[in-house]
């Protein structure tokens, strides 16, 4: 509108409407009350869509949100839901609290179950949910395999995409039906706000929508605006991040007190086939481990002195965390050290590798 190239940041609660034949009308009209949307909003939908090549995309406030409101509208008391292992943690967390709550059977199956997911299904399995890579662990998963076996026995799939971003895997062109998004991190990409995004096929929009609406959740203008222009330069800052964190992978591999490296796309990869034949490209967090105790872990981290130590990823900063694997029934943790978990940003690689080499020094006397 008059040339600007930003859509406008609508505020809204209240649309006013032309009459009241309108208003009995209004499931045709683009804009009817602020829960639903406004331009802002509706932008940034948009543009996921496109990415995602979906029918529709919905904006929540975090990406937990983008987890838990597809698995409310598709389970119901007595339903069976598959959930991979490798999943985000407080993914696990909402599956075991509150579907258990709510009388859903949750099962959670290996990464690497391919087409093995049939002899999984049940007649009352509804949602198979997937992570690629899984997270912390990296664990791929064979898309395609999962989804069609899924499909074939009348459950939906769902898939978080947080770690590829729609540039470098693109789940509903692989037989997903919703791809979630934790818009917080890439998307945004500077560590100051909080969404997610789901991004759903026309079969499965409808439903999606309706949960949306009836929860009452819907993203803030300031916020989507924020997302809106992150999203603008996502492509430039994760090429960055991308060769940034394929170069201090590969420079960790083999160092004097590093065990493996779990990069999907370093060469030694357990699961690069599986990469390599579904993903065009990898982001900025990869693990690596730590061998050895716990308070070698803590002397690495608390010697970084550029990587901070913080949750979340994605932003322009680096940072570190120790992977908790306490929860996991099948991808479980190492036997013998502590995985790291390292979130590249867009600092000079050579300040990052001096950093770790700082880190790594440290651990050293420690046994
Ligand atoms: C893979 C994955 N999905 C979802 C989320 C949740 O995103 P948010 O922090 O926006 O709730 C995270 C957060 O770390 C994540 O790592």
């Amino acid at each position: 509108m008059h040339g600007f190239v930003n859509p406008p940041v609508v505020h809204a609660s209240t649309v006013l409407f032309e009459s009241t034949d309108a208003m009995k009308n209004r499931r045709s009209l683009p804009y009817t009350y602020g829960l639903r949307g406004t331009p802002t909003t509706k932008a940034l939908e948009d543009a996921l869509s496109e990415l995602e090549n979906a029918h529709e995309t919905i904006l929540v406030p975090s990406g937990l949100a983008a987890i838990s409101i597809p698995l409310l509208a598709f389970l119901g008391a007595g339903d069976h839901c598959l959930i991979v292992d490798s999943v985000y943690s407080p993914t696990r967390q909402f599956a075991n609290g509150t579907l258990r709550r709510m009388g859903v059977e949750i099962e959670y199956f290996d990464p690497h179950v391919g087409p093995g997911i049939a002899e999984l299904m049940r007649p009352n399995t509804r949602v198979v949910f997937l992570e690629a890579p899984g997270s912390n662990t990296f664990e791929m998963m064979d898309v395609r395999a999962v989804c069609d076996a899924a499909h074939a026995g009348g459950a939906i799939t769902m898939l978080d995409n947080t770690w590829a971003t729609p540039l470098y895997f693109r789940p509903l062109e692989h037989g997903v039906d919703l791809s979630i998004h934790a818009l917080t991190k890439y998307p945004s990409g500077h560590s100051d706000v909080m969404m997610g995004s789901v991004s759903a096929t026309r079969e499965t929009a409808h439903r999606l929508r309706e949960t949306q609406m009836q929860i009452g959740v819907n993203a803030a203008p300031d916020d989507v605006y924020l997302v809106l222009r992150g999203l603008k330069t996502m492509g430039v800052r994760l090429e960055r991040h991308r060769a940034s964190a394929l170069e201090l992978a590969g420079w960790l591999e083999g160092r004097e007190g590093v065990g493996e490296v779990r990069h999907p796309a370093l060469p030694s990869f357990f699961d690069r086939e599986l990469y390599e034949r579904q993903f065009s490209g990898s982001s900025g967090l990869f693990s690596f481990l730590l061998p050895g105790s716990f308070a070698r872990a803590s002397a690495f981290l608390d010697a970084l002195q550029i990587i901070g130590l913080g949750y979340s990823w994605g932003g322009h900063e680096s940072l570190a965390v120790a992977v908790d694997l306490s929860d996991r029934t099948i991808s479980k943790g190492p036997s013998d050290g502590t995985f790291i978990r390292l979130q590249v940003g867009l600092e000079d690689v050579a300040d990052l590798e001096a950093d770790l080499e700082r880190g790594l020094s440290a651990a050293k006397g420690v046994t």
